[in-house]
């Protein structure tokens, strides 16, 4: 393998609001897949190059106009939340090596050499566009800032491109009655000249194509959404992208239009990420570190640039993003990884119900960023599937996995080797076969553990680092060391196991400091490990360990009553209004209507109905109204539902039967074990009780949509 040098990156959230369990999904995906490739080393020993850096994203009309509603300059506003989102960063381990801003030198350098390179190979095209305008304010309205009444349903207060109540989407110019939500002021139709990026330009849809069909920059997924995007040659599906904005807005004037004309936000936003690079080889020239700025920024050399995103903002990355690089003279991302949104308890976040967490407010509430860290890292994989935060299995999960099978190794093992060893670890006796048995096993697993986490596959990768723990517990418990300790003469097969546990547990530790970082640096002190940790260092057995550290503690279901609780207060105190860009992943378009009587096709294409086969049917001893169903649902696997059917049918009668099951349920914990779906019935007033049926020629696991 030759040298890996790799430039990491994540989203970059606005400067209007707060860091919150939503955007942490991807910060920690990215974390914990950069702490991995640093504890890497290439074939000739010396460390991966990794690179981690962000910004805020600091420009547009939403910044300027909250800017104004605090009565602060924009740069005020920025440099706070700045400042609030570096804190929180830090707390949750998010180990970028600079954290920078949109609104710099180095962002506004590269954004008009940029523009300048576009305009020259003829990629810029100027034409007029007829927008909302706001006679009072003197400015142009972006759509989330007109509201008005639905042209379909007729609801009111409605914002300019969609209607929350019935779904509808349209233009602003389509909606009754319409009204600023800037002055009040009911707006006019203006029009003036826009900056357009040629995409419809040959050159660019046909890099398009190569670039999202080949190389495996984009998850298939991600492909195949750009290949429906793209359309067929010659369809002309691609436009042209608007990439300015009238004054005043607050970002980086276009040159040559007297600062009447701004690069709209979401043009310098990913330049940001070359900027926050640029900015941070400046100050590592400054301590005498050099790297080659180049060899990361332009095309022709084998360091790579992955983008950790969002699936909301797919098209901005596999499409605007590369096209304007690659013709501007610029290397194109090596991967673009976008990953799902997180609901919690199953449904998107909300203010009302308190699901809206921030991630300040978690730390105030004295929970341990780790456990979210594992807790996710143990949802996570490669795919755009959403994911969810259920926080009674958050609970259970930390407290069974982390503190139940992981800490506990070394809390029991290394008291006995303190107390009858004087700390000393026994060295391998090579006729024992039973000397390493917890430790080979959890050595032999190091290659699968870590092309896990290479893959984003971290679910996978903890499920195997935890059947580990299981059977280091096993082989504890089965040897009962209580036991051993008590006869002087078995004391050389209590040393044995205890420490044989305690070196499979540090082995352990390495796999997971990608994930729970600072719990895995205490105990690695405990063996005498400081400073990076590094893979190939599981292959080095310590001689010793120190008297046992408390590590981690369990999570009180308390605390999390508390923390909802408190980000329901907050929701009283400090509402912001309506976010005008909202962005799904991150929650920003919950808000109390989202608990409106209708839903819209979005909300309804996230249950994920599926046919389901029975494949058995059973009685449930003790249940009143409830059977057991084992559930084929093809490549989803089985799954186990209880349903309220009994009542109906004799369970012999539903087996081999086709049904339809919401497969995508936060599973739920009831009395008689899990339950990892809903199957679907139908009832009225009458009595009765009646299940789906697919038509003929359905088959297990397909869609019902
Ligand atoms: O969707 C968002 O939250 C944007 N602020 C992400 C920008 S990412 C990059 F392009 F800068
Ligand atoms: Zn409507």
């Amino acid at each position: 393998m030759p040298h890996r040098r790799i430039l990491v990156t994540s989203a970059l959230p606005y400067a209007n609001g707060a860091i919150h369990l939503g955007h942490l999904v991807e910060y920690i995906q990215t974390d914990i897949w950069v702490r991995f490739q640093r504890m890497q080393v290439n074939d000739d020993g010396s460390p991966v190059e990794v690179h981690y850096v962000g910004a805020d994203d600091t420009h547009g009309t939403p910044v300027m106009l909250r800017a104004e509603s605090e009565g602060l300059t924009p740069e005020q506003l920025i440099d706070r939340v700045w400042k609030e989102h570096d804190r929180d960063f830090k707390n949750f381990s998010v180990g970028f090596d600079n954290y920078y801003s949109t609104h710099s030198p180095e962002n506004r350098a590269l954004c008009e050499e940029i523009y300048g390179k576009l305009e020259q190979s003829g990629l810029i095209t100027k034409r007029p566009v007829e927008q909302f305008y706001d006679p009072v304010k003197a400015m142009f309205l972006p759509d989330r800032f007109i509201k008005g009444e639905c042209p379909k349903c007729g609801a009111k207060d409605q914002y300019g491109d969609s209607c929350e109540v019935c779904g509808a989407t349209y233009s602003p110019t389509e909606l009754k009655n319409p009204y600023s939500t800037v002055s009040g002021a009911e707006p006019v139709r203006k029009s003036s000249e826009h900056h357009f990026f040629k995409l419809s330009d040959p050159r660019c849809e046909g890099f398009l194509r190569r670039y999202t069909q080949g190389e495996n920059h984009l998850q298939s997924e991600a492909a195949n959404k750009m290949k429906e995007w793209l359309g067929e040659a010659g369809e002309g599906k691609l436009s042209d992208w608007d990439i300015s904005r009238d004054a005043p807005y607050f970002g980086f004037p276009i040159p040559g239009t007297d600062e009447k004309k701004f690069f709209y936000v979401w043009l310098d936003a990913p330049v940001g990420y070359f900027a926050s690079f640029l900015n941070y080889v400046k100050k590592q020239q400054a301590v005498g570190k050099t790297i080659n700025a180049d060899a990361f920024l332009r095309p022709g050399s084998d360091t790579e640039m992955v983008h950790f995103i969002g699936k909301d903002i797919l098209y901005f990355h596999a499409l605007f993003w590369p096209a304007m690089l690659e013709h501007a003279g610029f290397r194109t991302p090596s991967k673009v990884f976008a990953h799902g949104f997180l609901t919690v308890n199953g449904e998107k976040m909300s203010k009302s119900r308190g699901t809206f967490i921030t991630a300040d407010s978690y730390i105030q509430q004295g929970l341990n960023p780790e456990w979210l860290r594992y807790y996710y890292g143990a949802k996570l994989n490669a795919t755009m599937e959403d994911i969810d935060m259920n926080l009674d299995d958050f609970v259970a999960r930390v407290n069974s996995d982390l503190v139940g099978k992981y800490v506990n190794i070394a809390s029991r093992a290394a008291g006995f080797i303190t107390k009858h060893f004087d700390g000393k670890l026994r060295a391998v006796d090579p006729s024992d076969n039973n000397t390493l048995a917890a430790t080979a096993v959890a050595m032999g697993s190091a290659d699968n553990i870590a092309t896990d986490y290479e893959n984003r596959e971290y679910g996978k990768a903890l499920r195997e680092i935890m059947r580990i723990a299981d059977i280091i517990n096993q082989r504890w418990d089965k040897a009962k060391p209580w036991e051993l300790a008590k006869d002087l003469a078995r004391h050389p097969e209590l040393h044995s196991v205890c420490s044989d546990c305690l070196d499979a547990f540090r082995i352990l530790t390495y796999y997971l400091a990608p994930v729970i970082p600072e719990t895995a640096a205490k105990a690695l002190t405990l063996f005498g490990v400081a400073g990076q940790p590094r893979w190939n260092d599981i292959h080095i057995s310590p001689v010793s360990v120190q008297p046992y550290q408390h590590l981690m503690t369990r999570v009180d279901p308390k605390q999390i009553a508390a923390l909802v609780d408190a980000n329901k207060e907050n929701l009283k105190v400090t509402t912001p209004p309506p976010s005008p860009q909202p962005s799904p992943s991150k929650g920003e378009g919950a808000s109390s209507t989202a608990e409106a009587a209708t839903i819209s096709i979005d909300d309804f294409t996230k249950i994920d109905l599926r046919i389901a086969r029975i494949a058995n049917a059973e009685q449930v001893e003790g249940a009143d109204k409830l059977l057991k169903l084992t559930l084929d649902v093809g490549e989803l696997g089985t799954k186990q539902v209880f349903a309220g059917i009994k009542s109906a049918y004799d369970p012999a009668t539903l087996v081999g039967r086709l049904t339809v099951v919401v497969a995508n349920l936060a599973p739920r914990k009831m009395k008689f074990g899990m339950s990892e779906g809903m199957v679907l019935a139908a009832s009225g007033d009458a009595p009765g009780l009646f299940i789906l049926s697919p038509d003929s020629g359905a088959q297990p696991g397909m869609r019902v949509k």
